[in-house]
């Protein structure tokens, strides 16, 4: 393991703490790291209208394009939650974060301490690929 890569997993650890999560309990922690060394932490926040609820990382990667605007781009990704084993980002974080960055790797960690260490592309295998910008 890394120098930091211990402290960002305190940091998901840390922030998965202020989920706002009346509905699920479930609450997720994630930091993510940006190219220029920059880090974002973020939690899940539910709503009563349960489509509208954002997860966690989505909500990291919102703050880290707030701050760093259109240049934001995503060297690491750190995500906590609190289950037994490391669990993978939704379909929906897979693509949002692929956005902003198409080779960088996600640590998946939880209770236990497991963690496991995948690629974005091997989360998000044949990514859309279409030219609009
Ligand atoms: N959740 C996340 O924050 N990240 C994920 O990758 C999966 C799910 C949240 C959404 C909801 O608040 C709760 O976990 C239960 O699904």
């Amino acid at each position: 393991m890394d120098q930091y890569l211990e402290q960002f997993i305190r940091e998901a650890r840390e922030v998965s703490k202020k989920a706002y999560v009346p509905y699920s309990k479930f609450q997720v922690g994630c930091v993510v790291v940006s190219e220029s060394g920059k880090r974002y932490s973020g939690c899940n926040v539910e709503n009563l209208s349960f489509g509208l609820t954002v997860c966690a990382e989505r909500a990291a990667v919102f703050k880290g394009v707030s701050v760093e605007g259109s240049s934001f781009k995503i060297a690491r990704v750190i995500i906590f939650t609190p289950t037994p084993g490391p669990i993978t980002p939704c379909g929906a974080c897979r693509q949002v974060l692929y956005e902003f960055g198409e080779d960088f790797d996600i640590i998946c960690t939880c209770n236990s301490g497991e963690a496991i260490k995948m690629n974005i592309q091997e989360l998000l295998p044949s990514a859309p690929d279409i030219e609009i910008k």
